[in-house]
């Protein structure tokens, strides 16, 4: 065996004595701060030089006075690489106790503010801290508003049935005492009013089974034709008594698998809306055709116009423009409800897996529905 070959294995058999006890020190030492840990690298790193030297003085061929210089040299870059591990160490500690405390914060605040600083690991815990604090603030924001538009529901909701309640009782009182002039027409407001409310309740119940996720569809296919001919049929009485033109058409042959009684219900929830917003002699129209996604369906009205707030706001449960709610009994079926037509709309186009937005197109707007085929 040559020199140096037993000088590289009685190295390597000192050396890795130190190794296997530094790795069990730091074992036991694996609780404490990473400072220490680092503290022990040097120290191991060090004492495996030492400790080779040792094994080998020998082979060396070293004098005492020779080894004893090479022991105080390794003692003085000892004591170097152990300042260095400390200090490395301890900035480490000092990076990982500032994200502590703002980790902390964001606890306390919700809002996680911190600076990436450190080593990669550390910044990448602090990006990721600060995407979970922005999704959490995106949901905070979700929800209050959830809570806003259940709080205006129920707020709206009260009005809009208290207002044509008071009616029905001064209506009945009126009639009860004998004082109505012409009883006819009161029994004939009291019908219409309580139509309202039925159908306001109705749309309600429709809401909160979308809301709770309970709305079965019974999908089957469906010829889009017909059910745009059924809902131009419906809403023709109360298009000719406002005097609006209705109109429309669909590509021949469209054919979507849907729930039909839930479809009709969109249609003419948009088409009283259109008509209800028309003014005399102006025109509604709706149209069908196939696009790459599936069927679109449009309808357009004369409306003038709609903002770029009330545009996004359209869907929103309760929310109705600002000359809505004054309900006028003799509005019929066109009438406005409580603001839950668009967003159940909105509710049973999503069940189906399709999208409905609005636009502007002169001289009024556009409500565009696609449902996949
Ligand atoms: N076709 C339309 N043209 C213009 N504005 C509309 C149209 N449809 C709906 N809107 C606006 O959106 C609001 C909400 O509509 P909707 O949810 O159907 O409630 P409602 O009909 O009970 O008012 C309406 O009050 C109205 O301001
Ligand atoms: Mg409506």
């Amino acid at each position: 065996m040559s020199d140096q070959v037993q000088v590289v294995l009685i190295a390597a058999a000192w050396a890795g004595g130190v190794g296997v006890l530094g790795l069990g020190l730091a074992w036991l030492l694996r609780r404490l701060s990473v400072r220490w840990l680092a503290t022990l690298v040097a120290v191991v790193a060090v004492g495996a030089v030492v400790a080779g030297m040792v094994g080998t003085a020998r082979a060396m061929f070293l004098s005492d006075h020779d080894f004893g210089v090479v022991l105080l040299v390794a003692l003085v870059a000892g004591v170097v690489a152990v300042t260095v591990a400390m200090a490395v160490g301890g900035a480490f500690a000092g990076w990982s106790h500032s994200l502590q405390q703002d980790a902390r914060r964001f606890g306390e605040s919700g809002e996680f503010v911190g600076d990436s600083r450190g080593p990669a690991e550390l910044r990448a815990l602090s990006d990721e801290l600060a995407r979970t604090s922005a999704k959490l603030a995106e949901s905070r924001t979700r929800e209050a508003r959830l809570e806003d538009s259940r709080r205006e529901l129920v707020s709206w909701v009260s009005h809009d049935l208290r207002t044509p309640l008071a009616g029905l009782r001064a209506m009945t009182e009126a009639l009860e005492d004998g004082l109505a002039e012409d009883p006819g027409r009161y029994h004939r407001q009291i019908r219409s009013e309580v139509d309202r409310m039925v159908r306001m309740v109705d749309d309600l119940f429709e809401l909160s089974r979308i809301h709770a996720g309970v709305l079965r569809l019974s999908l089957q296919p469906v010829a889009l034709g017909d059910l745009v001919s059924e809902a131009l049929a419906g809403a023709d009485p109360v298009a000719r008594a406002r005097k609006v033109r209705l109109g429309g058409s669909v590509e021949d042959g469209l054919l979507l698998h849907a729930d039909p009684a839930e479809l009709s219900r969109v249609l003419s929830n948009l088409l009283m809306n259109a008509i209800r917003h028309t003014p005399a002699d102006g025109v509604v129209e709706i149209h069908g055709r196939a696009v790459p996604e599936g069927v679109e369906l449009s309808v357009t009205d004369g409306c003038g116009g709609l903002s770029a707030e009330d545009m996004a706001r359209v869907f929103d449960v309760a929310w109705q423009g600002s000359t809505a709610r004054t309900p006028h009994a003799t509005d019929g079926p066109a009438g406005s409800g409580a603001g839950l037509g668009l967003a159940i709309v909105k509710g049973i186009v999503e069940a189906h897996r399709g999208r409905v937005a609005v636009a502007n197109h002169a001289p009024g707007c556009q409500f565009l529905v696609q449902l996949p085929t």
